[in-house]
């Protein structure tokens, strides 16, 4: 975003949504209203673990999302789900934990949680999501290493940066092996609200979960509007207290004014209609992306198909070009996007990038990947090989 601010050019790097379905004339209805009917309280000082009737609706919004919510679990609201992500790396994480994750991940994840210096083992993924069988492995080898595994981080459905979702069997899998080692599961759900092909199992890992082991989060970043900073943690009560005392520290509370708005759009139905309007706009940009990368995009360059998110995740099919080095050239011809190692934590990647849909419209996002693909051709020299995030397992790829 620092790149990209104020210079006319085509950004297919960060994850902004369209300002198109920000419900802005409902907003500006709604801030008016809580500043001049319910400013005493909204104007106020609130308390850390977030303003109570916004919590209660916050679960009912849960359980009409089908999010299982169990009777000793828990409510916290923060600012934006990067908080969460930063008060459990605070938290939890103790020096020389180890910590697994997808390979590739969300980067502010894989930086928030080095901020407390875990060993980080990462899990190949798949079109259906995290390599299970790979994880029993690691899990063993860490365990007879003596390492403590302290979470597995995923993002189950509509993953950034791949787009792909983790089916119900790959699921119930993951469950029964965090249930057989004792695990804990962070599920990061910013996106699952936006899955444009039929037929996806959209079920969250906390509504399969019967051992309370799953800690859920997401966040009105791309539901409502990003501005407002409002996410939200949901599990046992244990882990949201100590999320409360760590965020009491960190910022006392989340805004009190956008929780109240936030609640407001809940209520009146705001947010489920700025769902429906952004999963047919993103839809139309996705399918934009993908003919334009069809058509464009070198040859033996490989995507999984997202079936949902704002993301695609392009592999080009040689490990002598390095997305990161090649940035400067792309910005200059007009381009943005962000190079893939940052989400590999493993430290490969340096061949990947990730391009977003949500923001930029169809005919930038068709020219964007022509004059990326452009360049990229120009670079193209050498065996070309066929790399997914499985291929690092591959020696001879190297
Ligand atoms: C997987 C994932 N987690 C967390 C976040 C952070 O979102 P926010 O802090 O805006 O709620 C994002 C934002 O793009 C994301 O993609």
């Amino acid at each position: 975003m620092k790149l990209t601010e104020g210079k006319k050019i085509i950004s297919l790097a960060g994850g902004l949504p369209d300002p198109r379905v920000f419900p802005k004339d409902d907003l500006a209805e709604i801030a008016s209203e809580v500043i001049k009917e319910k400013g005493d309280r909204s104007l106020q000082y609130s308390p850390t673990i977030g303003v109570s009737d916004f919590r209660e609706e916050l679960l009912k919004f849960m359980l009409r999302k089908g999010v299982k919510v169990n009777d000793d679990d828990d409510i916290i609201v923060v600012t934006g789900s990067q908080q969460a992500l930063d008060l459990i790396a605070r938290t939890f994480i103790e020096k020389d934990d180890e910590i697994i994750v997808e390979l590739p991940t969300y980067l502010a994840a894989l930086n928030a949680f080095r901020l407390s210096k875990p060993g980080i083992t990462a899990i190949p993924i798949d079109d259906d999501g995290m390599r299970i069988d790979l994880l029993e492995r690691e899990v063993k080898r860490l365990k007879w290493l003596s390492r403590r595994i302290k979470f597995i981080y995923v993002i189950p459905v509509a993953h950034n940066p791949t787009g792909v979702t983790m089916t119900l069997e790959r699921k119930k899998e993951l469950l029964e092996i965090a249930s057989k080692y004792d695990l804990v599961i962070i599920e990061d759900d910013p996106y699952s609200y936006f899955v444009y092909d039929e037929g996806v199992d959209t079920t969250p890992l906390k509504t399969l979960d019967r051992e309370g082991r799953v800690v859920y989060m997401s966040t009105f970043s791309k539901i409502l509007a990003p501005g407002l900073r409002i996410g939200w943690v949901l599990g046992n009560r244990y882990v949201v207290n100590v999320l409360e005392r760590a965020k009491q520290t960190a910022d006392l509370h989340t805004p009190t004014l956008t929780q109240f708005i936030a609640m407001e759009a809940l209520k009146r139905g705001v947010v489920e209609k700025a769902i429906e309007k952004a999963r047919q706009i993103y839809k139309v940009k996705r399918d934009a992306m993908l003919r334009a990368l069809d058509k464009y995009m070198v040859e033996d360059a490989w995507w999984p198909k997202p079936v949902g998110g704002l993301f695609i995740m392009v592999s080009l099919p040689s490990y002598d070009i390095d997305t990161k080095k090649m940035l400067p050239e792309a910005i200059k011809a007009g381009v943005a996007y962000v190079p893939g190692a940052s989400f590999y934590a493993n430290g490969m990647g340096w061949n990947t990038m990730r391009l977003n849909f949500s923001y930029p419209s169809p005919d930038e996002i068709e020219l964007g990947v022509k004059i990326l693909s452009e360049i990229i051709a120009k670079k193209l020299t050498g065996k070309r090989v066929r790399i997914t995030p499985m291929s690092f397992f591959k020696q001879e790829n190297i």
